[in-house]
């Protein structure tokens, strides 16, 4: 079901497809298309709703002044051709429901989206959001067959904003002057790493003291969670969409920009057949290079616990799907 015939997508424009039209999804498709990135379909399993979101979003196309098209649909037909595919579809957190707890509902999610996706779009990049992140990567990856670097997670560009914004916070400083780095699983065994953390090249250490750092290493890690408890009634989703939405970006203008995100890992930082959050160079053709950064001991061990609690989810998650 569309909205209406005359919204067909011209055959030539750049077309990125959003699997989930709640709060992550809508805001995302809002973002493509303001930005006027590409045509968006949001798909959504529950009737009406994408193609709501889809009309709304369209009517104020005058006023923000873009020519990106967006259709809301219910059938995956409506994604052919697509250029990018983004993954949002699943539950939510709520309070007291951690992201792996929702792993066995959104398994099923995910993987039905991913096959579903890859009938219509055999090129697409595929980009997942869904929690648990990296376990629904790796998920989403077997389930479309497609090369890894075509098949990505959306995560550490969140979690590094987030710490980036906080460190500005705590020096009253633009966030444009902060860089940083959160590597590792989405949750709350990721790495954040200060050491690669700089106010304009000058590296937070020397600005901060430790007992600060930590408190805001630490206020990274539950930076979700905190979301979650303020809202009561679900997740973060404004930075989750900008986050994904850089992410569409870098690919479809094919930037090479360096970001964090869960790649699959072949043997780099000692781990193999995983996908975890690590600095990846994006572009046309996805995942174009996985940088390995020097870590010390304490972090590399920090980097393959998380590994193993992702490894373990993915594990129990191939199971639920009847995929292992
Ligand atoms: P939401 O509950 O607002 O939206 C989820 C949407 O998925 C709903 O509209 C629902 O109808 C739809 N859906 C459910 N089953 C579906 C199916 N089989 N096919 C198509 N659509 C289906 O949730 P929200 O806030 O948009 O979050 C979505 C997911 O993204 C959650 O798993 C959340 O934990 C995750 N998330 C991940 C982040 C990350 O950094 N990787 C950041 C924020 C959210
Ligand atoms: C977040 O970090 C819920 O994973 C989501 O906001």
């Amino acid at each position: 079901m569309t909205v209406s015939s005359d919204s067909m997508l011209p055959c030539q424009s750049l077309c990125v497809s959003v699997i989930g039209a709640g709060n992550v999804g809508r805001t995302l498709a809002q973002r493509i298309a303001e930005k006027d990135l590409a045509n968006v379909v949001l798909l959504d399993i529950v009737e009406g709703l994408p193609q709501g979101i889809a009309l709304d979003l369209m009517a104020a196309q005058g006023i923000e002044s873009h020519n990106s098209k967006v259709i809301g649909t219910n059938n995956y037909e409506e994604t052919a051709g697509s250029d990018v595919v983004v993954i949002t579809a699943g539950r939510a957190r709520t309070p007291g429901i951690s992201r792996d707890d929702l792993m066995a509902i959104n398994a099923k999610i995910v993987v039905n989206a991913a096959q579903q996706a890859i009938k219509y779009s055999p090129d697409a990049i595929f980009i997942i959001i869904t929690n648990p992140l990296d376990v629904m990567t790796y998920l989403a990856w077997k389930a479309t067959g497609l090369p890894p670097q075509r098949v990505m997670g959306m995560a550490g560009v969140l979690d590094s904003s987030r710490l980036q914004t906080f460190i500005a916070m705590e020096l009253g400083i633009s966030t444009a002057n902060v860089t940083a780095l959160v590597l590792g699983g989405h949750g709350d065994l990721m790495l954040p790493l200060p050491r690669y953390c700089t106010v304009n090249g000058v590296p937070i250490p020397e600005l901060l003291d430790q007992a600060t750092i930590e408190r805001l290493v630490e206020r990274t890690r539950n930076g979700g969670a905190e979301v979650v408890k303020l809202l009561q009634t679900g997740g973060a989703y404004y930075a989750p969409a900008s986050s994904a939405c850089l992410m569409v970006e870098t690919i479809l203008r094919d930037q090479s920009r360096l970001l964090p995100t869960a790649a699959y890992l072949r043997g780099e930082y000692g781990l193999d057949d995983i996908y975890l959050g690590v600095p990846c160079l994006l572009g046309c053709r996805g995942v174009t290079k996985i940088l390995e950064v020097q870590l010390t001991e304490q972090e590399r061990e920090s980097l393959h616990i998380s590994a193993n609690s992702v490894r373990k989810n993915v594990k129990l998650a191939l199971e639920s799907v009847g995929m292992s």
